[in-house]
């Protein structure tokens, strides 16, 4: 049995490869003018959604004390998923302590052996995590191209169930789905469309729901994951679906069953979260206006920020270590963005992902806009060039 200085050995080599690589991340506090985060609509320090939040502790104290199915359930989990089904347009909803979990969940769960899911190239660690943890099949396929999809579904023999699972808004490149075709093909297939609104929920659609929303796409052939914890300001997240899916999450969810339910309070503050959601849309509409003047601003200084509208604008760079210099030259200069790189995007695709938010004043967005062309030239990334 290898000696445990072997194993410390092992890991120090591992880490100072990272650091050779320019992959070592350093935690870093949020400083300067938020340009990274995901609290799109500013909710997480929204007045009614913390004051909420206090009479939940107030009310309920601060741990749950024990899992959904056994003393950690309370009235307001029960309250705020009836009230999230109905906002999404879905029979039922579950909630589950964080997005990454509600993924494990409701992939894990709904499939078996002898399924396959098809897999978009781009999507999220949790997406491929839940697909590798499952005993599904796995097949990847080139990112948001229909036409591929069908043919890959076409090529692949199934004895059991097919799944799509896609993002709606991808995370780190900022583009949309093209989700009313990936639906056309789940009906012609028989398959069960997972889609991932992390990043949609609470700023696309009509009311906010999400991108299925602004896509008319129903409920009933498709399950949907939604985070608390990015534009809803808060934690956790919601499978939402057709009763038959959600119930079986409840029952047989491992994320679900075996874990600890999320302090109660929480649930408090994602009810008052959903009210300024229907309360406040000018906040989205507030995040759009700041999503295209920025995204027209730098294509207008020749930086290729791809063709989305959305309010996630990727730069591509390209090298590691020329992401990190131009993150920190920014940071220098006040604005908090962050480099984005490997294994978090392909190798050789590293980036900042300069996420918009519905707070940020004009005129530093516009300073923001004027100062990125000239970091870029300075690292020696003339024009960046979207992947
Ligand atoms: C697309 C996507 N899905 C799921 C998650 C995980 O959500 P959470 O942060 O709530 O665990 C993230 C988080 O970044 C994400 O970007």
């Amino acid at each position: 049995m290898p000696a445990a200085s072997s194993l410390e050995t092992r890991i120090r080599a591992r880490l100072s490869d990272l650091d050779a690589h320019d992959l070592l991340r350093t935690m870093r506090p949020p400083g300067g003018v938020d340009l990274s985060s995901n609290d799109y609509l500013g909710l997480s320090t929204h007045p009614r959604i913390v004051a909420a939040f206090r009479a939940g502790i107030d009310a309920e104290g601060c741990g749950s004390t024990g899992s959904r199915l056994l003393r950690g359930d309370r009235v307001a989990f029960g309250d705020v998923e009836r009230r999230f089904a109905a906002f999404k347009g879905a029979d039922r909803a579950l909630l589950f302590s964080s997005g990454y979990l509600a993924n494990i969940a409701a992939v894990t769960t709904l499939t078996e052996p002898g399924d396959v899911v098809f897999s978009d190239a781009l999507n999220h660690a949790s997406l491929i995590d839940a697909i590798r943890l499952s005993r599904a099949e796995r097949v990847i396929v080139p990112h948001n191209d229909a036409a591929a999809l069908e043919q890959a579904i076409a090529r692949t023999p199934c004895s059991g169930h097919r799944f799509i699972a896609v993002e709606s808004l991808f995370s780190m490149d900022g583009d949309e789905a093209p989700l009313d075709r990936y639906a056309a093909i789940a009906e012609r297939w028989n398959a069960l469309l997972i889609v991932d609104e992390a990043h949609a929920v609470g700023v696309y659609g009509a009311h906010g729901t999400g991108r299925l929303e602004a896509a008319g796409l129903a409920h009933d052939r498709l399950v949907s994951i939604n985070t608390g914890g990015k534009a809803l300001g808060v934690a956790g997240a919601f499978v939402a679906g057709p009763g038959w899916a959600i119930e079986y999450l409840a029952q047989r969810a491992r994320p679900f069953v075996f874990s600890t339910a999320m302090p109660p309070a929480m649930a408090h503050a994602l009810q008052a979260s959903l009210d300024v959601v229907r309360d406040e849309p000018e906040r989205r509409a507030a995040l759009r206006d700041r999503a295209v003047r920025l995204r027209r601003a730098l294509r207008d200084a020749g930086i290729d920020v791809a063709e989305s509208a959305s309010h996630i604008v990727p730069v591509h760079v390209g090298p590691n270590d020329a992401a990190v210099a131009i993150a920190a030259a920014l940071q220098a200069e006040g604005f908090d963005v962050r480099a984005i790189r490997p294994p978090t995007v392909p190798e050789g695709t590293a980036r900042l992902r300069v996420s918009v938010n519905a707070g940020v004043d004009v005129a530093t967005l516009d300073r923001f806009a004027r100062l990125l062309p000239v970091a870029l030239k300075e690292a020696g990334v003339c024009s960046a060039a979207s992947s």
